[in-house]
Formats: structure tokens, sequence, C-alpha cells
């Protein structure tokens, strides 16, 4: 699979300190101390799957919702709410077909959530990771931080595995950094189970990956 040129967006000191401030609030001091060192030498995902035979319950946001997907033409609206990512990436996932599901609030984005078949790089991991063929891989969630809390994330999860249910999927996969306890909690709500842990040790360029599953 062909990966999209890695766009960094621009660190000035004023965004690195506020991304300093978020990470200690949201993650606390170790998720700070792992991210340090997963600039230097150890990155680790944990891998959460969801079997789509299971029921998947019913999940009421605490605000309305309207579902959909987003088009290549709403990436103005899409950059206005998520603006990490730089347009010419959000436009390679396009290329590679990924498909983005949004929630509105009143019309506006306030959640996201790419998937993926196939393979998928895992950017933060530097790591191709292969998806079975009844596999579909869940990736960057994300809700606006005026709209955390109010149990979007998990209803949109909702919306995704039952679409992807009716289509003959059978599991979802996902993977998330361990110290993101609001992502773990967000994914536990819609029955995601850790099944493993991916990721590498490495100095330099030297990077030795490792992919444990659980039987
Ligand atoms: C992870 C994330 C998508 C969850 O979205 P959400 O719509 O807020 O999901 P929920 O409402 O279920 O909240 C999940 C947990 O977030 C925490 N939370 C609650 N209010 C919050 C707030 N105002 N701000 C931050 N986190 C909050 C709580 O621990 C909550 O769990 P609880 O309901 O058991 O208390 C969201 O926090 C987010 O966008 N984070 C930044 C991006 C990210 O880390 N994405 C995941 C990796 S790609």
């Amino acid at each position: 699979m062909v990966a999209t040129p890695e766009i960094r967006p621009h660190w000035t000191p004023a965004r690195i300190a506020s991304r300093s401030l978020e990470i200690l609030r949201e993650e606390g001091l170790r998720g700070f101390w792992f991210k340090l060192l997963g600039e230097f030498c150890y990155r680790r995902l944990l891998i959460l799957r969801r079997p789509l035979a299971d029921p998947i319950p019913a999940i009421e946001a605490r605000v309305p919702l309207e579902f959909g997907i987003l088009e290549p033409g709403d990436l103005d609206d899409y950059l206005a709410f998520h603006g990490d990512d730089p347009r010419e990436q959000l436009e390679g996932r396009f290329r590679l077909r990924e498909v983005c599901f949004v929630a509105r609030s009143q019309g506006r984005i306030v959640c996201a959530n790419w998937a993926c078949f196939g393979s998928h790089y895992i950017r933060y991991i530097a790591y191709d990771l292969p998806i079975a063929p009844d596999e579909v891989y869940l990736y960057d969630s994300y809700t606006h931080p005026d709209f955390r809390g109010l149990a979007i994330a998990p209803a949109l999860a909702v919306h995704i595995l039952n679409h992807y249910r009716d289509t003959g999927v059978r599991h979802a996969v996902t993977a998330v950094i361990p110290e993101n306890r609001a992502n773990r909690r967000a994914r536990a709500k819609s029955g995601y189970l850790e099944q493993g842990l991916m990721g590498y040790v490495g100095l330099g360029r030297w990077r030795k990956h490792f992919h444990w599953v659980r039987a």
C-alpha cells in the first residue's frame, strides 16, 4: 500500500506549549512521559477489537446529532473543526478510498472517525498494519473540545458499527495510546475489547517493530 507523504503541521513554541498542557490534562503525567519516550525510542498502541456479531448497544449522545459521510467537497468544514492534519494529507486519505464518518450538531461537524480496509499505514508507529478481509480498521476519532464528554464519539461509533455489520464486515479494529483514558472509555462504551499491542523500540533510524495479538 502507498502511504501518503508525511506533512507535519507547523509547530510553533506556543503550539508545543498548548499541546503539552492538553496532553497533561487529558493523559496525566504518565501519558506525558510516554509521549516524551515516544519522541526518542519507544512507541506502542493497544489494539482493540469489536466483533460485529455481538449485540451493538444503542447509545444516545446528550445533544441531537445527524450522522453522515464526509465528501471531499466538505474538507473546509472538516479543517475548521479539526485542523491538526493538513489538507493534502486528508486528500490523500480520499485517494486511498478511506471513509470519514462525521456527526453534526445543528449542521456543524462535532465529531469524526475515519475507516479503511486492506491495510493502513499507522504513521505514529511507522507501521503498515495488515487488515483482514472481514475487518474494518477505524482511526483518528476526534470530538471537538467544546463537545467532549457528551457521548458523541460512542454514538458515532455505534452508527459506524451498525453500518459495517449491515454490509457484512465481521470485526472492527482500532488502536489507542494506552494513556488516552478518554479514548479508551469512549471505545469501551461501544464494546471494544483489548486484544494486543503493537509498536516499536528503536534508536535513531533503527527500529524493531512488534505486533502481539491475544489468541
Ligand atoms: C477520545 C474522544 C474522541 C472521546 O470523545 P467524546 O465524544 O468526548 O466521548 P465520551 O463523551 O464518551 O467521553 C469519553 C471520556 O472522555 C472523558 N471526558 C469527559 N468530559 C470530557 C471533557 N470535557 N474533555 C475531555 N475529556 C472528557 C471522560 O473520561 C469520558 O468518559 P466517561 O464518560 O466514562 O466519564 C475525545 O476525547 C477526543 O477527541 N480526544 C482528542 C483526540 C483523541 O485522543 N482521539 C483518539 C485517538 S485518535
